[in-house]
């Protein structure tokens, strides 16, 4: 099957060039990808990237190669710098969002009746790690209340502050649906009242515009696979000067910490202490390449895009019989969540793969505190990044009504 189609009535603020989108995006000629919050089609200009590399390693061996790209491999950091606002040596790349988030979080001391303070929504890998630390050293885990739209209440958290808190670390957009979450107004608080924040930006960054100083976060964490089109098995870790003063990371090598003597290293100075010797280094210039390929579209208008396409999709699934929305927040992004009343959510999903059109399913322990207080079971969930067309929108509903016609008539 061939999608192809350039027709787009639905998106009133087109800044891009659609047809120039797809045909940057060689995957469509294969699928509808509407799970871009799970991993989304490369560019050709990504794809370019990874197969040149890996025939120069093929050609010349994994070192050599790396020796010759030594300078776009510098440039990376750079792209993610310019992608996040922030200051030169301040990032390091990692291997994906888990990692990059569990670096910082674990290289943080806790003492017991310490508080960590934390959002209804956070991501299962984080809270699994508060658990763990709260087991290690006895520290206090508390959630910060939604306010009536669903999202983190920022005067809540402002009042839950004490001197025994010792981080809030919030998800800036929740794994299980569109909410965008307060981020700059937590760190304004956090920065008012001296505490670190630690902001998994995960399903944010590259579908939203993200400035670390107007954030006012620590440490925030993402990965390259998602919103971002990069290639799997990469990521990385913003860490703001004030952290890089004070912190080691959990683990170092000695390239965070040069061996300098029998019983000495020497700490690096900048945030690539987080990073290891070894890394994927074809899959990195992807990621290089995979920001470079987003900035020159514009982080906005790829916001305004992705956003027009969720709203309709999130327009036309609440009027279909059956269905709910799932997504919390006033202000709402590209992620679109929902349930039926009688197909469960992984029959959608079996279904509509069927035809090559890919959604997502998000379970209950992505987000078990959220998952549990409004009782939810696994969620269809639909992302659309800004490649994809009025006709794949169209598409992904048309299996879907055929499957809710065909359980109706049951
Ligand atoms: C909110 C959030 N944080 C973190 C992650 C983990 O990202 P990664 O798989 O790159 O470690 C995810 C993945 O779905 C996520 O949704």
């Amino acid at each position: 099957m061939q999608y192809s189609g350039t027709k787009q009535p639905i998106v009133g603020k087109i800044r891009v060039n659609i047809d120039k989108l797809r045909s940057d995006t060689p995957g469509i000629a294969h699928c509808i990808n509407l799970n871009n919050a799970g991993a989304a089609l490369m560019p050709a200009s990504v794809v370019d990237v990874l197969e040149r590399h890996l025939r120069l390693e093929t050609q010349i061996g994994g070192q050599a190669a790396a020796m010759k790209r030594r300078d776009e491999l510098e440039a990376v950091h750079a792209s993610i710098e310019g992608l996040l606002g922030a200051a030169s040596g301040s990032v390091a790349l990692m291997t994906n969002a888990t990692r990059a988030w569990q670096l910082a979080f674990y290289g943080l001391e806790f003492r017991p009746g310490d508080r960590i303070l934390t959002s209804r929504a956070e991501y299962g890998a984080n809270y699994v790690a508060f658990l763990q630390m709260q087991k290690r050293t006895g520290c206090e885990i508390d959630v910060i209340p939604d306010d009536e739209s669903g999202a983190t209440d920022a005067a809540a958290l402002d009042d839950m502050i004490d001197e025994r808190v010792k981080l809030i670390a919030v998800t800036w957009v929740p794994t299980n649906g569109g909410l965008v979450n307060p981020a700059a107004a937590i760190g304004d608080i956090a920065r008012a009242r001296g505490v670190p924040y630690l902001l998994d930006a995960c399903q944010a960054i590259g579908q939203m515009p993200a400035n670390v100083v107007e954030l006012g976060c620590d440490f925030l964490s993402a990965t390259g696979r998602k919103w971002l089109r990069a290639p799997r098995g990469t990521g990385f870790l913003y860490v703001s000067p004030a952290m890089l003063e004070r912190v080691e990371p959990a683990m170092l090598d000695h390239t965070g910490g040069r061996w300098v003597s029998a019983d000495a290293y020497q700490l690096r100075t900048d945030a690539r202490r987080y990073e290891t010797y070894e890394r994927p280094i074809g899959a990195t210039l992807g990621l290089g390449a995979a920001i470079d390929y987003a900035m020159s579209l514009g982080i906005e208008e790829i916001h305004d895009r992705v956003g027009a396409l969720a709203g309709e999709l999130r327009t036309v699934l609440s009027s279909r019989p059956g269905i709910t929305l799932q997504d919390l927040g006033s202000v709402k992004c590209g992620i679109v969540t929902f349930s039926h009343d009688k197909i469960p959510a992984e029959a959608i999903r079996v279904a509509l793969a069927r035809d090559n059109i890919f959604v997502g399913v998000t379970s209950p322990e992505g987000t078990l505190l959220d998952a549990t207080a409004r009782s939810l079971g696994d969620l269809v969930r639909v992302s659309p990044h800004c490649y994809n067309s009025q006709q794949d929108i169209d598409a992904m509903l048309s299996g879907l009504d055929a499957l809710l016609h065909t359980s109706a008539a049951r």
